[in-house]
């Protein structure tokens, strides 16, 4: 597969996690008990499958540029596992649900940063 190819399955993956996530904290707001609710199957498939496409699509990336591992990479890695953890505290604790969303926002601004910019 090109380098192309694996951004554009990186952004698939990144749209499959935001997407969920967003599901995620707005079930959390509204409230009433999680288990309950047959969204979460699904929210919970795209947040995994998602994050899974985004790491081999990010490393596919890597592999085909030869950029090895600089500062940026790994700060995207932390960034990947901050977005696979967040979803979890969000669905503890409600009274953070809109907090956690402007969070998963700036992971996402940051994330974009250290691509492009690769400081
Ligand atoms: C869910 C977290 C992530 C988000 C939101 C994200 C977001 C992005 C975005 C928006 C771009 C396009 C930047 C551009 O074309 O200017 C990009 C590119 C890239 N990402 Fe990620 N990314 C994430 C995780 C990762 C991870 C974990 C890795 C490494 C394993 C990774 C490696 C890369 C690479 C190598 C590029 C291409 C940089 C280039 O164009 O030279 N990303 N990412």
């Amino acid at each position: 597969m090109s380098f192309d190819f694996y951004k554009l399955l990186h952004f698939l993956g990144i749209f499959m996690v935001f997407s969920a996530l967003g599901g995620q904290i707005v079930q959390s707001l509204n409230g009433g008990d999680a288990k309950q609710m047959p969204g979460r199957k699904w929210m919970a498939i795209f947040h995994g499958l998602g994050l899974l496409i985004v790491l081999v699509a990010g490393f596919g990336m890597i592999a085909k540029a030869g950029y090895g591992f600089p500062g940026w990479v790994i700060g995207k890695l932390v960034v990947w596992v901050a977005l696979g953890g967040i979803g979890a505290v969000a669905a503890r604790k409600r009274n953070l649900a809109v907090l956690i969303w402007v969070v998963v926002l700036l992971l996402g601004f940051i994330a974009a940063y250290l691509a492009h910019y690769k400081p």
